[in-house]
């Protein structure tokens, strides 16, 4: 499963890469001004589900862009087929294909591609997670001084929706910095890579996160809710880090929470 995650998530990257700067049609979701999709969306989740449907025709899907493919199956597709749409629109060069596999409700598989540096994050349960086929780690960062964080922000942001707004004011004074790329499969992948520290987000779908949480966990970090109980991927809110900062983070969310 883990090869055809890739294999998918390869074509799928190489399409949404090619397709940088000749997006046709923009559409908003859900009434929000700044949810964006566009046919490129669309289109790499065909692609994306074509190939699943090749190799595991009787599996289940969820799909950002065409909801559940039911099939009562112990397996379930978890689908991004562009994590970082926002980006995407205007060029901006981080933005990633994501798909978890799930069996019985966890996730077991997942690949990260991001066609842009041309890096494929991949992991299995059990075995390890990797970038372009070498193993990864998490970092050994030990106060939030040295750390460098990640965040990301809903579409409703301007709501300030769970206290995001805060959030990110009380890791930005305790950080050694905050980033925001825009594309939380990539923030998860670069946490395993150890490339950065820790991630939060307020509200996560299950597509944004199915890859990623594997991906953290197998790279020997720590994945839960902002409470500090294992996060299933229906769970909204993410604390994802390298283990060793996560108590710190949770003291941090708490303030706010
Ligand atoms: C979004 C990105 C962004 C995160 C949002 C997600 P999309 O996904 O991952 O970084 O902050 O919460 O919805 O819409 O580009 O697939
Ligand atoms: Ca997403
Ligand atoms: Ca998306």
């Amino acid at each position: 499963m883990v090869n055809v995650a890739m294999e998918a998530a390869l074509e799928a990257g190489k399409f949404l890469k090619y397709n940088v700067g000749k997006i046709k049609s923009i559409e908003r979701k859900m009434g929000q001004a700044t949810n964006l999709v566009t046919e490129i969306d669309k289109q790499s989740e065909a692609i994306i589900i074509k190939k699943i449907k090749q190799h595991f025709p009787l599996h289940d899907i969820l799909a950002e862009e065409s909801g559940s493919h039911n099939q009562k199956s112990e397996f379930r597709w978890v689908i991004d087929p562009l994590d970082g749409t926002t980006n995407f629109t205007h060029a901006f060069p981080i933005f990633a294909v994501s798909i978890g596999v799930e069996h019985n409700g966890e996730v077991v598989a997942g690949a990260v591609y991001d066609p842009s540096s041309d890096e494929m994050f991949s992991t299995e349960k059990g075995a390890g997670a990797f970038l372009n086929g070498k193993r990864i780690h998490v970092s050994s960062s030990a106060t939030l001084i040295e750390s460098l964080l990640v965040t990301g922000f809903p579409y409703n942001v301007k709501e300030n929706p769970h206290h995001a707004v805060e959030h990110f004011v009380n890791f930005l004074m305790e950080g050694q910095g905050v980033r925001r790329l825009g594309a939380a499969a990539i923030d998860l992948a670069y946490v395993a890579a150890g490339r950065l520290d820790g991630f939060w987000e307020v509200f996560l779908n299950p597509w944004d996160k199915a890859a990623g949480t594997l991906l953290v966990q197998e790279a020997g970090g720590t994945v839960t809710n902002f409470r500090g109980k294992p996060a299933s991927i229906d769970e909204p809110n993410t604390l994802a880090t390298n283990g060793k900062i996560h108590d710190r983070m949770l003291e941090i969310l708490h303030r706010s929470l």
